[in-house]
């Protein structure tokens, strides 16, 4: 634990100083209550990358909960404490969080079980993490302030772009780092070190992730699958053994690899139109999944504990590509029969068929609803069909379904002119 450099420069020069200033009042802090306090993991590692990362892990020797409702009270922002772990999240505007914890050691055990926790020092605190390049910390105490604690060469590990476990046991104790592994590898473009894949390799061969949980296991799911260009995750992802959390029928062969990579530029392209609430992981998954049967997707949203809207999506897309194929045959659909089709089908879906089908009239046609149709903005409502005298339900949703077609088909956007159309509808309107 040799220091050798100070980073206060660089945190002043590198942080908005909203954030700077959250450091210096925790150190203040610090100093009124007479603890070490220090922040630790991807903070650090992204600060000597420069690259922007405001998720703060502070970490103190003690009693981190209580810290975290005086650090709350001095910011201004609310606190949710955790008791087991002795932690706290201070949250503040800007959906800006501090996460507090108490310097821990922790051990394992049963291999895959949550650890068991008792109070530690720095050196233990970093020593249960995952790769060197995440174990460092910088002291925010101020007589040390911006002193890096680098006790595995987590900053020689950077340099040199390699990610390293501390120890042989890492993903045995916690088989879900092999899935971090790859998300750092990836989004840095790092090497995995020699000794480190080889105990992932030696993890994957014991079928360690038939232990884990499915929370777990999504949780970092999610993650991997949210970087950017992930299809090129996908060999590593089989050869580290993580699709064997799906059963042992499951592998990633180029019909799966060529439809993730469409996936890969489909998101893209869905991005660039600042329409970004899709979840990217669900497609990449639907693209692993695109062999498997009904009632095998089933089992595995079960066990991933999917959520309703997530599950549904899982089990119904395929049937959905079997519709559209069949009804993106018929060659003179207007414009408003795509709309109906599409309509209410979940965003993912759709973009996953843009990846899935090679036939660019059956892309075009969905990436033109997804671009312009989507939010279609109708300014008749069925209170203005209401007013025409027109009273049950189905016969109001019929009107409005019709004055949608003729504005889609004759890209009628104006308020006055949808009026009119709903003129004439009603006054042609037999039931
Ligand atoms: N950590 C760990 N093992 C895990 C999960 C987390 O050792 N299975 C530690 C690492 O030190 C990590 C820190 O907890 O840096 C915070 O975890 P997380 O926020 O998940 O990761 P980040 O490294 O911050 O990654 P990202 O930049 O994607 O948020």
């Amino acid at each position: 634990g040799e220091v050798s450099i100070n980073l206060k420069d660089r945190l002043k020069e590198n942080l908005p100083d909203n954030i700077y200033s959250i450091l210096e009042t925790a150190s203040d802090l610090a100093e009124e209550k007479g603890v070490e306090l220090y922040i630790v993991g991807g903070f650090v590692r992204d600060l000597l990358l420069k690259k922007k990362n405001y998720d703060l892990d502070l970490v103190v020797s003690e009693d981190g909960m209580e810290f975290g409702k005086a650090l709350a009270k001095k910011l201004g922002g609310r606190v949710k404490t955790h008791e087991k772990f002795n932690t706290a999240v201070v949250i503040l505007e800007n959906d800006l969080r501090v996460d507090v914890a108490t310097l821990r050691f922790e051990y394992y055990e049963l291999p895959g079980d949550l650890p068991k926790v008792t109070p530690g020092n720095l050196f233990h605190d970093l020593y249960r993490r995952d790769f060197t390049i995440n174990a460092m910390a910088i002291c925010l105490n101020r007589k040390r302030f911006g002193d890096l604690i680098d006790y595995f060469n987590g900053k020689r590990d950077l340099k040199d772009r390699i990610i390293r476990v501390l120890h042989s046991l890492s993903f045995i104790d916690d088989p879900t780092r092999i899935l971090r592994a790859l998300r750092f590898k990836h989004r840095f473009q790092f090497k995995i070190g020699k000794t480190t894949e080889s105990l992932m390799l030696s993890a994957a061969n014991l079928n360690i992730f038939e232990r884990i949980t499915g929370i777990r296991y999504l949780k970092e799911f999610k993650q991997l699958f949210a970087e950017r260009n992930a299809s090129f995750i996908l060999d590593d992802f089989e050869k580290y053994g993580c699709l064997k959390f799906f059963g042992d029928k499951i592998s990633i062969d180029h019909y799966i690899k060529q439809i993730a990579l469409n996936i890969d530029s489909v998101l893209t392209w869905y991005k660039l139109l600042y329409k970004n609430s899709a979840e990217d992981w669900l497609l990449y998954l639907m693209a692993i999944l695109i062999h498997s049967k009904r009632d095998e997707r089933l089992k595995i949203a079960e066990k991933l504990t999917l959520k309703k809207r997530a599950k549904n999506i899982l089990l119904n897309y395929k049937a959905f590509l079997r519709e559209y194929s069949i009804f993106a045959k018929w060659q003179d659909r207007k414009l408003s029969e795509y709309y109906h089709f599409f309509k209410g089908v979940e965003i993912e879906i759709l973009l996953f068929a843009i990846a899935f089908f090679d036939d660019e009239k059956y892309r075009k046609n969905i990436s033109l609803y997804i671009d312009k149709y989507m939010d279609f903005k109708l300014y008749v409502s069925g209170k203005d069909v209401i007013k025409f005298g027109i009273k049950e339900g189905r016969e109001i949703k019929k009107i409005l379904d019709r004055v949608i077609s003729e504005a889609i088909d004759y890209h009628i956007t104006s308020k006055k002119e949808q009026i009119e159309i709903l003129n004439r509808v009603i006054s042609s309107f037999k039931p």
